[in-house]
């Protein structure tokens, strides 16, 4: 049977993706220190045979003998990387060694959750992996932007040297049940404020751009990813390339909560980025994916969600 690691895997992506790969009939191990992950997440695998939780910070090194890795380890939502961001930096970078160790020693392949963040606030649009970024290295978001571009020269790295069998994902915004209540990403904040009958906080004028891609779509994509041949090693964009303004997701949410919600506006964030859309040719090529969950039918799954540990 083969053994699979999933670091992060008690988070938000992580606890779907351990549940995918215990549907598919593999064993899994779920490495975690429970930063921003819950053991609530992973309740019901905790007692399947196949699955095995190890509270672990993937800044210690680790070596477990197991056939793959998904590194999905790291806080996603600013308020959470910027919390401890030299503590962001050390998951980014002594994680993706450690990890790549042990997938060296075990001759493991191990896949990197890297995120659209690595282009900064891009001047290209769409942007498609061949675009370099635009990413400021010494700002509030570097910690984790940078940390995610030097995993990312990590990963290739270790490619070239070693000749691991990698897999680059960079992940665009992503949403679903069991996103926390209180990160502040954009999709569970304005879900939460309009079940709660507060006003909608907009930074900016909501004319900013985001893709949302559903949670089960993402998981799909990362495990055809993992299974794809070995000489694909990525960066390949996984995401939802249908865009919004942020004003129109706003008004989506509320006409699907009810309510009487109004929105409020307030000044950007520092290097918030005013466009973000995927170009996915390579996924569609290369793996045969693409996401299939309407933008509305993801939204009222997670919304429903959030009625239930709200209320
Ligand atoms: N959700 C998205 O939209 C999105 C977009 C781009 C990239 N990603 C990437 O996907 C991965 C998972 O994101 P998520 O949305 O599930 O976030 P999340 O915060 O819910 O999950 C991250 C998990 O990693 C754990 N973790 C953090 N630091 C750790 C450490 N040092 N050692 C061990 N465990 C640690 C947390 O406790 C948590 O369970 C992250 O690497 C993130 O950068 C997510």
């Amino acid at each position: 049977m083969k053994r699979i690691l999933v670091t992060g895997g008690a988070g938000f992506l992580g606890s779907h993706l351990c549940d995918r790969l215990i549907e598919k009939g593999v064993r899994v191990i779920c490495a975690d220190n429970l930063f921003t992950g819950t053991k609530r997440n992973i309740e019901h695998l905790l007692n399947h045979p196949h699955f095995e939780f190890l509270q672990h910070d993937i800044t210690l090194p680790l070596y477990i003998d197991v056939d793959s890795i998904y590194n999905l380890a790291c806080p996603a939502s600013p308020v959470h990387y910027q919390h401890d961001p030299v503590k962001t930096i050390k998951t980014n970078l002594y994680g993706a060694i450690n990890m790549l160790d042990m997938a060296k020693q075990f001759k493991a392949r191990i896949l990197q959750s890297s995120t659209s963040e690595v282009y900064g606030d891009p001047t290209e649009h769409p942007q498609t992996e061949k675009y370099w970024g635009n990413v400021n290295p010494i700002g509030p978001r570097s910690c984790y932007d940078e940390g995610k571009r030097c995993a990312e020269t990590l990963f290739f790295d270790y490619y070239r040297q070693y000749q691991l069998e990698i897999k680059v994902a960079r992940i665009f915004n992503t949403y679903g049940p069991r996103m926390l209540p209180n990160d502040g990403r954009v999709v569970s904040n304005f879900i939460v404020q309009a079940l709660k009958g507060e006003n909608i906080t907009i930074y900016g004028d909501g004319q900013q751009t985001r893709s949302f891609c559903y949670v089960d779509d993402l998981i799909d994509g990362l495990i055809q990813f993992m299974d794809s041949p070995a000489d694909i090693t990525g960066p390949i964009n996984i995401g939802n390339p249908n865009e919004f303004t942020i004003l129109e997701l706003a008004e989506k949410i509320l006409s699907l909560v009810g309510g009487k919600s109004t929105l409020t506006f307030h000044s950007l964030p520092v290097d918030d980025p005013q466009q973000r859309k995927p170009d996915i040719t390579l996924a569609k090529t290369k793996l045969v994916w693409e996401p299939r969950v309407r933008l509305d039918d993801g939204l009222e799954e997670t919304i429903s969600y959030f009625k239930k540990i709200l209320f």
